[in-house]
């Protein structure tokens, strides 16, 4: 039972294959490896994808946040209200432009942000409102951006996880209800650049903008340039990007792929999910779960960190669901917070359990994935 070699099913695995390494053999060939025609290609591959008038290649999805929030004009004095119930990136880039982060509690069934408590902690102060894509599903972006609009904020949705969703049928990136969505290309994430991301955005100047800032704050005069702002590096090179146009025609089929599987595990976790009340991952009303992360929420009474070390003598690893930021340190001294004054966030962060999700799993995989879990939660007396 006992794994000698580390984990035997791990929690995710890229969907690579010999079309990334051909791709990459011919940047090399080219001699262009830092930003360049394959950062354009695949920009403009987003934005046909997405249905975007712009997308801007970036070396994170955090360094895609912090392009937005500058270029949004966010700054010291401002508020943004933040999705409480994320990776702490999402938050971090507030912070990195000198505002406040705001944190808003979520939706306890869906993970994402909530609408009434966005409306509860909008103040004069508030800039903008970041909203999370949760674990690779769609956020109520038209409930959310009714209310920006209503009090004159501006939006970045932080579709991390998202690439290919929708909300209410417009895809994630169009930016139907937002002015910005930021992408990332982690290797955790569906479609992967190993490191990378992107923004998309409908509105000329901010693209240009964000440009701008992501070259150093240089517009081009002649053969020079004439720095404007003092922006930063987070150019993705071409050897990222030649990897990212064949993992963006890759997109679909991961996908289908991924949401075959989940729905695989989910079958043979239900009779659990019945029993002792685990909360499975499912669509949300306004659109389609992409699996990015399969995260299931034990019920109150399980340790949940004692499943994850029990799955991991059997050879699975797992892990925590996400952050909530309002609990995490620096958050709690920024903002003031104790853990638990964002409750279904923190309910979240203590009890949910991401298990393994990626296409090459097998059937075998599940079972195993599925006994595992009930293993470790009848340890715990759950059923
Ligand atoms: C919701 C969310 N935002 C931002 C990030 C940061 O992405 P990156 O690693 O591309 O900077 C992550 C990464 O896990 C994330 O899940």
């Amino acid at each position: 039972m006992v794994p000698l070699n580390g984990p035997k099913i791990r929690l995710t695995r890229p969907v690579t294959g010999p079309e990334e390494l051909e791709a990459v053999r011919e940047v090399f060939e080219s001699g262009h490896l830092a930003q360049g025609p394959r950062a354009r290609a695949f920009e403009r591959a987003i934005e046909q994808r997405c249905a975007a008038r712009h997308a801007v290649a970036t070396s994170s999805c955090t360094t895609a946040l912090h392009l937005a929030l500058a270029a949004l004009g966010v700054g010291p004095g401002d508020e943004v209200a933040v999705a409480d119930f994320t990776f702490p990136a999402t938050a971090n880039a507030v912070i990195q432009q000198g505002a406040a982060v705001v944190p808003v509690d979520i939706d306890p069934d869906t993970y994402a942000m909530d609408p009434a408590d966005l409306e509860r902690r909008i103040t004069p102060r508030t800039k903008a409102v970041i909203v999370v894509d949760p674990l690779g599903s769609p956020a109520d972006h038209a409930a959310i951006a009714a209310i920006a609009r209503a009090h004159n904020l501006r939006t970045i949705d932080d579709a991390a996880t998202a690439i290919g969703g929708e909300c209410r049928g417009s895809l994630i990136g169009a930016n139907a209800h937002s002015d910005i969505t930021c992408f990332s290309f982690h290797a955790r994430k569906v479609i992967t650049t190993g490191e990378g991301g992107a923004l998309t955005t409908n509105d000329d100047t901010l693209a240009e903008t964000c440009r701008t800032l992501r070259a150093h704050g240089g517009v081009r005069v002649e053969n020079r340039f004439r720095f404007e702002h003092a922006g930063f590096n987070y150019r993705l090179s071409d050897i990222q990007a030649a990897i990212g146009l064949v993992q963006l025609e890759r997109l679909d089929d991961i996908l289908a792929a991924r949401r075959e599987r989940s729905l695989a595990l989910s079958d043979r976790l239900a009779p659990l999910a019945e029993a002792a009340g685990v909360r499975l991952p499912a669509d949300p009303p306004w659109g389609r779960h992409l699996y990015q992360s399969y995260v299931v929420r034990l019920p109150d009474r399980a340790d949940r960190d004692a499943v994850i070390r029990r799955l991991a003598a059997l050879g699975i690893e797992s892990t925590i669901g996400t952050y909530a930021v309002h609990a995490e340190p620096i958050y709690a001294r920024l903002c003031g917070t104790q853990p638990g004054d964002r409750p279904a966030s923190w309910r979240a962060r203590r009890s949910c359990l991401t298990l393994p999700m990626h296409p090459g799993l097998t059937d075998a995989d599940l079972d195993t994935i599925a006994a595992g879990l009930a293993d470790a939660l009848a340890q715990q007396d759950i059923p």
